[in-house]
């Protein structure tokens, strides 16, 4: 099979004919055209900007700052650069991160490259589409506590800015009818619409493999190419549901006319045999209630993997290695995790077709880890524009 730039495109239109196993058909919508600068190359389409936040230089910058500002968080201990490390691809290199007043969170923080492309976010939400909406969990989530900003502290929260003025400047360029000077003139609304601006602003495609799609022969090794062509086969299935230009099937952008968000149970736990996953870290299931959404998750982009152990919604895989493991013996066999027994991962009733196990030989499992570590892009792990301004 050929695998120019064509093939994700086609990968993108069969995923409309909805091979998901739970498929969230979403309305037609329009598109908002933004003048600002993605440095994407000419074959990639640019990413969906919602009409009411326009891109803007300024808002970006503006987010950046806030950002890696722990002044952002109710007790200034942490910032959203606390759990998202620029040179883990965003990540932070623990399965579990913990808030700012000391609460464990349920699920491993996620890399934020290419974020922009996601159909929703987080790892199984089907009603967050809007990055702004995303944005209101860290800063005002209760259960558990991450920046932890509310009722009694929001006030203070935006006084602290607008006594700085950097601050002063960066609102009065990104919102230039407000008057942050005032103090009472700024407010949590361009707060997240900044750093939605920010985390958008988060793209790149400068990795081996896209130097070697875009012509360069020698951006993959031989080994790598015989891990593309496995990645791509039926054998293995992984493009099924990491398929397309951003290696995720749950992908939007500027083009797209209608955008589907397929979740998927890759056979991790199977907690009683009826497909159970630890209590509160089911997927889609905490918020449809549906037995059969028990388990079902994002299927993640694998652009910058190497960088973002450990694996899935809660950390519970470490290496690729493992990863390849597990996705070759059909799921998780049983095991525990935490003290906490896991299940036959292999028998739950609601894990996808596509993961049914397959065999490769050792050097075969090596070409597979080489290929996905030629989505690591270094230079975005590295790029000023997304570096924390305050250090
Ligand atoms: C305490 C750690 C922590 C902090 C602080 C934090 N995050 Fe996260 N972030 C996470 C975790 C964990 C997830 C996955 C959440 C889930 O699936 O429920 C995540 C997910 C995300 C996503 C979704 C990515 C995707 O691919 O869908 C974005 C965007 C994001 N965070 C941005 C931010 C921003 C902006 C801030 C600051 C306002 C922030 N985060 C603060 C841990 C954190
Ligand atoms: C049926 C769809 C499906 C198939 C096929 C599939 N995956 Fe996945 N993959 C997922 C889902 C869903 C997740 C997240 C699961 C979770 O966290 O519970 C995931 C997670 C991952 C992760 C961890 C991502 C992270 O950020 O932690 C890696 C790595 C991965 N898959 C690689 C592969 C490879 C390699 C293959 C082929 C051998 C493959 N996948 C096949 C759906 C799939």
């Amino acid at each position: 099979m050929k695998k120019g730039w064509l093939t994700p495109l086609l990968f993108s239109l069969a995923a409309l004919t909805g091979c998901g196993d739970s498929d969230w058909q979403h309305e037609e919508f329009s598109t908002g055209n933004s003048a600002f600068d993605f440095r994407i190359p000419t074959n990639t389409p640019a990413p969906f900007v919602p009409e009411d936040n326009p891109m803007t230089p300024e808002k970006v910058e503006l987010g950046r700052h806030l950002f890696f500002d722990t002044r952002l968080s109710g007790n200034q201990t942490q910032s959203c650069g606390s759990c998202h490390l620029q040179e883990l691809g965003f990540a932070d290199g623990i399965a579990l991160p913990t808030g700012s007043t000391g609460e464990r969170l349920d699920r491993n923080s996620q890399g934020l490259l290419n974020v922009a492309y996601n159909s929703t976010f987080t790892w199984g939400n089907h009603s967050l589409t809007s990055l702004a909406d995303q944005h209101s969990v860290p800063l005002f989530a209760e259960f558990p506590v991450e920046l932890g900003v509310n009722d009694s502290n929001k006030e203070e929260i935006l006084l602290r800015l607008s006594q700085d003025t950097t601050y002063q400047q960066l609102f009065a360029a990104a919102y230039p009818d407000s008057n942050p000077e005032n103090g009472s003139d700024i407010n949590f609304q361009q707060i997240s619409q900044s750093l939605a601006s920010f985390i958008r602003s988060m793209v790149s495609f400068n990795t081996p493999y896209d130097r070697y799609e875009q012509g360069d022969s020698n951006a993959l090794t031989d080994s790598q190419k015989r891990g593309m062509d496995l990645f791509f086969s039926e054998r293995t299935e992984c493009f099924h549901c990491h398929g397309g230009f951003n290696f995720s099937q749950s992908t939007r952008h500027s083009k797209t006319v209608f955008f589907e968000a397929p979740f998927f149970n890759n056979g991790l736990y199977n907690l009683d045999g009826n497909g159970s996953y630890p209590v509160g870290n089911q997927g889609l299931f905490e918020l449809t209630g549906k037995a059969e959404d028990k388990g079902k998750f994002r299927p993640v982009s694998l652009r910058n993997i190497e960088v973002t152990a450990p694996y899935m919604h809660d950390g519970s895989i470490e290496t690729l290695e493992e990863v390849i493991e597990h996705y070759a013996a059909g799921g998780r066999a049983p095991t525990t995790i935490n003290g906490q027994a896991t299940g036959d991962g292999r028998q739950n009733p609601n894990k996808s077709g596509f993961v049914g196990g397959f065999e490769l030989t050792a050097q075969e499992k090596q070409d597979l880890i080489n290929f996905l570590k030629s989505l690591t892009d270094d230079s975005f792990n590295k790029d000023e524009r997304f570096a924390n301004p305050h250090s």
